[in-house]
């Protein structure tokens, strides 16, 4: 059978706590599918962390041959805790009768939700890196073991793919975040909402041609990797794909999707091609990265909902996540454009968001009719000459299908406008004309 050399941290910090030591690598090598090969010596650590105060540990490590699957002897591992006294699941960083973890697995990485070999934390721990080197790890194979720091960049759609599936077949949560770069506050929390809801998150930053029409501006849509992947660092984001158009779209791509009349209006109909665009790059990072959650913007209110539909007919199995609109503290909807506008056109945009406003003001104060209220909101624009109306509705809430004229029972009104002081720059903004001020600010 075949084995795999391993490697165990073993620590204690109350009772004998080198007996504890002892006694779980005399269980070890009693254990069928498992030969101890060496021991280190012992050493005195403090506690790294914060925790409560508490003694010295006691750290070392082992090295086994072993012809387990590495989860069979993650289970080892934890029946030792907890043979030694230890109650799991424990507190992080709090005392222990024996803490005993898998750090290396022969050159495997291992990634699922119990299990994450190179253990995460042992690049950064002298305690455990010392007993290792004692066993006979060289430093070119913890160099080449070394996780590159997260989030890891991937610009194929071979090596995106393996990861999301280790993630699926080891039991993760996984979120995607697709996006176009340029990233700002906005898609910040778009990652955060998927960081607290799911055990990895992907995020994937790709400008992507086919939602562009031929007189748009696909060329100078703003770019900065860099500085993406530093918001995708701070935001806990572990992998970022960012292919090429080539790798996107192989030679011979020729399938569309096409979501029908829900993708002609509005955004679809001043930007003819656009919602197909979106919904062929979208079905095809869902394609690839198969996640359980992906998350988007309500900014995009329509795009969310056309990305509804395709999840609906195609049948994905997934849960498509809205979150709300981010703002700046003037008001406008924040957006990789609002860098274009100029500094009249930044001055005068937060206009959009009065307007809105405006109407579920008016919507508030007991004013029914659809026209009305599409009119409080279009007197509040005509009051700002620096913008001009693409198109400004009020839809059904949800499925943004079009109101009957006369009252209605609330909605949600979507607004294009331009600004064209320097170059012309088109922002979209929505609010729903129903729910109270303090959380309808989306
Ligand atoms: O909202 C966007 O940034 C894009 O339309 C999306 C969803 C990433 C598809 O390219």
């Amino acid at each position: 059978m075949r084995e795999v050399v391993a490697f165990l941290g073993l620590g204690a910090n109350i009772g004998d706590r080198e007996r504890a030591i002892r006694t779980a690598v005399e269980r070890l090598g009693v254990t069928p599918g498992i030969r101890v090969l060496r021991v280190s010596s012992l050493r005195e650590t403090e506690l790294v962390g914060d925790g409560p105060p508490q003694g010295m540990f006691l750290n070392g490590a082992c090295s086994i041959a072993t012809s387990l699957p590495a989860s069979a002897l993650l289970s080892v591992c934890k029946a030792l805790e907890l043979a030694a006294g230890r109650t799991l699941p424990a507190p992080r960083n709090h005392p222990r009768a024996l803490d005993v973890d898998l750090l290396l697995f022969g050159e495997e990485h291992i990634d699922t939700k119990e299990l994450t070999v190179p253990h995460p934390r042992l690049f950064e721990r002298a305690f455990v890196l010392e007993p290792l080197r004692e066993l006979g790890v060289s430093e070119q194979a913890l160099s080449d073991l070394r996780p590159m720091p997260a989030p890891r960049l991937v610009t194929t759609t071979r090596e995106f793919q393996a990861i999301c599936s280790t993630w699926i077949e080891g039991g993760c949560l996984t979120g995607l975040v697709p996006t176009m770069g340029a990233l700002h506050a906005g898609h910040g929390s778009l990652f955060e909402c998927a960081r607290k809801e799911c055990d990895r998150v992907a995020a994937t930053i790709f400008v992507n041609p086919k939602q562009f029409g031929p007189k748009e501006d696909l060329a100078a849509y703003p770019r900065d990797l860099p500085g993406d992947l530093r918001l995708c660092a701070k935001s806990g984001v572990d992998v970022v794909f960012a292919p090429s158009p080539a790798e996107m779209y192989a030679p011979g791509f020729a399938s569309n999707i096409d979501v029908g009349a829900e993708g002609e209006t509005m955004e679809g109909a001043t930007r003819p091609g656009h919602f197909r665009g979106v919904s062929t790059v979208v079905a095809r990072l869902f394609a690839i990265a198969r996640p359980h959650r992906a998350y988007f913007g309500q900014k995009d209110a329509q795009q969310v909902a056309v990305l509804r539909r395709l999840v609906r007919d195609l049948g994905f199995p997934l849960r498509l996540v809205e979150c709300p609109t981010v703002r700046e503290a003037d008001g406008l909807a924040m957006s990789s454009r609002n860098v274009y506008l100029d500094a009249k056109d930044r001055a005068a945009a937060p206009v959009i968001h009065r307007a809105l406003r405006a109407a579920q003001q008016a919507f508030a104060g007991g004013l029914r009719d659809r026209d009305a209220l599409v009119q409080v909101a279009t007197a509040v624009l005509a009051g700002e000459p620096r913008a001009t109306i693409d198109y400004l509705e009020l839809r059904s809430e949800g499925d943004l299908l079009p109101l009957p004229i006369g009252p209605v029972a609330g909605g949600r009104m979507l607004a294009a406008v331009r600004f064209s002081g320097g170059r012309t720059v088109r922002l979209l903004d929505n609010m729903s004309v129903v729910a109270s001020f303090e959380n309808s600010g989306s």
